[in-house]
């Protein structure tokens, strides 16, 4: 019978670039012949997605957004993320609970105790096996955004909302340095795929 699957996760600032990278690494993982789930949070399921348009557009309290994140998270393990890895497939999530870590805990500061019990209740078994963080000075990150389409109501936080971001994803990293892997992505799109393959690489023996 075929093992378990694999859970790679990506995180990093709005305007870091990561999205980009997503597809591309779920094709280099198809090319050795995995099954591989790509899909995204806050969303990944419609009950998700509709979850998604709240959260990014409506404003509400903060307990609010960090449950309401958990809750649309519940549901792509439930739906997604678990039947994909239990039958063998590679999962690769923009997002997840280390998004909620940075962006509720570390940016609007909500008390990181919270965030675990959550974290412990809804994923108690489930863990990515590997999170790609893509770091970007908020600066840097927010010039690429001003380019793009409307802000939703994250990316239109100030910078300082930002800087706690990038810094709890960092210290995250620091903290488990088995399961994170942070990409400089201030680099061009072929210098990240190529740090990316070698990630693959390594980690795929
Ligand atoms: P995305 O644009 O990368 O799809 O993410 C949507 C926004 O949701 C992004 O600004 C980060 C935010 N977010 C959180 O604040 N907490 C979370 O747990 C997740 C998954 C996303």
């Amino acid at each position: 019978m075929m093992g378990r699957g694999r859970f790679i996760t990506f995180e990093g600032l709005d305007g870091a670039g990561k999205s980009t990278h997503v597809e591309a690494t779920a094709e280099r993982l198809r090319a050795q012949g995995r099954e591989v789930v790509v899909t995204r949070e806050p969303g990944g399921t419609a009950l998700g997605e509709k979850l998604r348009e709240l959260l990014l557009g409506e404003p509400m309290h903060l307990e609010t957004e960090t449950l309401l994140m958990f809750a649309a998270r519940r549901e792509h393990l439930a739906q997604v993320i678990e039947p994909a890895l239990a039958r063998g497939a590679w999962v690769v999530c923009d997002r997840f609970t280390d998004a909620t870590r940075a962006y509720q805990g570390g940016g609007r500061g909500v008390d990181a105790e919270k965030i675990e019990v959550l974290a412990r209740w809804v994923h108690p078994h489930t863990q990515p096996d590997l999170t790609v963080l893509f770091d970007l000075p908020p600066t840097a990150a927010m010039a690429r955004l001003a380019n793009a389409r409307t802000l939703d109501r994250f990316e239109s936080e100030k910078a300082e909302f930002h800087r706690r971001v990038r810094e709890s994803y960092l210290a995250l990293a620091a903290r488990d340095p088995g399961r994170f892997r942070v990409i400089d992505a201030g680099l061009n799109v072929r210098e990240i795929e190529k740090l990316l393959d070698n990630i693959l690489v390594s980690y795929c023996f």
